[in-house]
């Protein structure tokens, strides 16, 4: 056995924590402080609390807030020069993916010694960078407690730069934070994070037995907790146990990365602007039905963690999860069909080539996606 583990050096998980966040940045020496986050964020009052520590210990603190959702390359280029401007000399990112992925680049950017164009891929960023806070508001990516960051760098095409200087100093889980996250952003999050764990569980590359931990885990706490979170969003066991869970589901896939329904869920992202936790969710079924043949023995060690008590043979008890998964989003009150989301027989054939750019996804699938059965697959999900 071999392989190499990476993880977030400090994860605080507190309720109400993002009160402390101006000392939790003092800890880390700043002394200028820019926070990266989006509209929604922002408009969403959730730095509120978070605000007044920073006056009170004399910490400056700028506040980008153009964050777009999948973000583009402009964006990271705006922020990066934004933070150099302002010389901050810590960055915190604080919001979805979105904001946490931008505000990891913004770290290693503004530093000026390396450039985006060079980084993408695994290994390429070299760091040093500036220190760096995470404090998700979505149960979904765990963005902050993975070594990647993702760019929408064309209308068809995202690509991640990965590396371990993307992982943050520090996250703080402040499950108070996601209590007004809408009904429908909790579904599509919450699904992305069970996908985070199911495609680490059964990666073809890198599968390793602190990241199955962690999976198992992950999907334990997301399937236990997504309905209530969903159905009473001010619960709060639930979305701790949620953004715990999703947090797990980034430690685990950032060290047994995910395949098909990720590598095709991009495209949908990128040219239709899907939200990327939905996308996922619009093709899950249809690709671990189609991984079955060689992935049923995991898939029902992953069905007794949803479903305990599942019975037959290892492929039946595979086929009620993935039979369940495929109920699971129309439950939640998402969309559950590509045509839902726009998409017709027409952009099959486009969204199976861009599909197949993915390959740093595709190679980790247990079983090989030909660009015929990524069409397959996208009509499938019709
Ligand atoms: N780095 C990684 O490891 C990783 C992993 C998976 C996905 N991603 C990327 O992350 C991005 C998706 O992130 P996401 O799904 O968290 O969504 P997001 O960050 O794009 O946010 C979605 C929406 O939710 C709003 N929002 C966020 N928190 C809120 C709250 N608490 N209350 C009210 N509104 C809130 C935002 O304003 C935004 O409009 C994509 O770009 C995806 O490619 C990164
Ligand atoms: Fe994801």
């Amino acid at each position: 056995m071999q392989f190499d583990f990476h993880s977030t050096r400090s994860i605080l998980v507190q309720r109400g924590g993002s009160a402390q966040l101006a000392k939790i940045a003092q800890e880390q020496g700043a002394t200028k402080v820019l926070i990266v986050t989006d509209p929604g964020v922002l408009s969403a009052g959730l730095l509120e609390k978070a605000l007044p520590q920073f006056k009170e210990l004399h910490i400056p603190v700028h506040i980008f807030s153009d964050v777009q959702a999948d973000p583009p390359v402009a964006v990271i280029e705006q922020a990066v020069q934004v933070a150099q401007e302002y010389q901050a000399d810590c960055v915190i990112g604080f919001g979805g993916g979105s904001s946490m992925d931008v505000a990891k680049l913004v770290a290693l950017l503004s530093l000026g010694k390396e450039k985006l164009a060079d980084i993408y891929g695994i290994g390429n960023a070299k760091g040093p960078r500036l220190p760096l806070i995470l404090v998700p508001t979505t149960a979904g990516t765990g963005s902050e407690a993975t070594k990647s960051s993702v760019v929408t760098v064309s209308e068809s095409e995202k690509k991640g730069v990965l590396s371990p200087h993307l992982l943050p100093d520090v996250a703080l889980l402040d499950a108070e934070l996601t209590l007004g996250l809408p009904a429908h952003v909790t579904a599509a999050t919450g699904i992305d994070a069970m996908v985070h764990a199911i495609e680490a569980f059964t990666t073809k590359h890198l599968k390793n037995p602190m990241a199955d931990c962690l999976a198992k885990e992950a999907l334990r706490l997301l399937s236990n907790n997504l309905h209530r979170a969903v159905t009473s969003g001010d619960d709060i066991v639930a979305r701790e146990n949620m953004l715990l869970g999703a947090c797990l589901g980034g430690m685990a896939f950032t060290n047994a990365p995910v395949a098909g329904v990720h590598a095709l869920a991009y495209p949908i992202g990128a040219r239709f602007h899907v939200p990327h936790g939905l996308s996922n969710s619009l093709v899950l079924a249809p690709v671990m039905r189609f991984n079955l043949d060689v992935a049923h023995a995991m898939y029902a060690d992953l069905g007794q963690i949803i479903k305990p008590g599942l019975q037959g043979s290892t492929m039946e008890q595979a086929t009620q999860l993935v039979d369940y998964l495929g109920t699971l989003a129309g439950e939640l009150g998402l969309p559950t069909q590509l045509s839902q989301v726009g998409i017709a027989e027409k952009d099959i054939d486009q969204l199976a080539q861009d599909a197949m750019l993915q390959t740093r996804l595709l190679m980790n699938s247990p079983r090989e996606i030909k660009r015929q059965d990524a069409a397959a697959l996208y009509r499938e999900a019709l």
